[in-house]
């Protein structure tokens, strides 16, 4: 474990065209932007005695290769976006790399076309949260460090 007299570090991650939150149909996913998310969330971690470190990327290489420098961290606070729903590359990362990863989207994605209601990522990861807005990253944040928390325990 990575965790260090600061507390523990967790990576906010967020998949393509998160970072077009703000603009990006409204009704799904609000007004808040990305810069806004990862400010509260870092906001909220530090409160939590945590650093959040934020990372976005539209590629799936580059989303696999943050999830290995995750590695180097304590967990890992993820929206996929569409390659949740595809992702085998994404799943076989976040699987390789054993760092506690809960699974986050901003719509209730079971509300919405039938291609959003399996995620390939979603069972190799500690938890889940769809459906709760901007909040869900919020709930991701004291998710994951809950799991941090019974690893330490272990
Ligand atoms: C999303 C849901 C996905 O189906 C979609 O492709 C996204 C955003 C969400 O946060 O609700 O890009 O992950």
């Amino acid at each position: 474990m990575a965790e260090s007299s600061t507390g523990p570090r967790v990576l906010l991650l967020n998949g393509p065209n998160l970072n077009l939150l703000g603009s990006r149909d409204p009704r799904q996913y609000g007004s808040v932007t990305l810069a806004e998310i990862e400010r509260h969330v870092q906001t909220l971690g530090a409160e939590l005695g945590a650093a959040v470190e934020c990372a976005q990327s539209n590629h799936e290489g580059e989303l696999v290769e943050h999830v290995h420098r995750a590695r180097e961290l304590d967990g890992v606070v993820y929206n996929p976006g569409a390659f949740a729903h595809y992702s085998i590359a994404l799943r076989d990362a976040i699987e390789a790399v054993d760092v506690p990863c809960v699974e986050v989207h901003i719509s209730n994605v079971y509300a919405r076309e039938a291609f959003r209601h399996t995620s390939v990522t979603a069972p190799v990861c500690q938890g889940y949260i769809a459906g709760c807005g901007p909040v869900g990253y919020d709930l991701g944040l004291r998710a994951v460090l809950a799991r941090i928390e019974e690893r330490r325990a272990l």
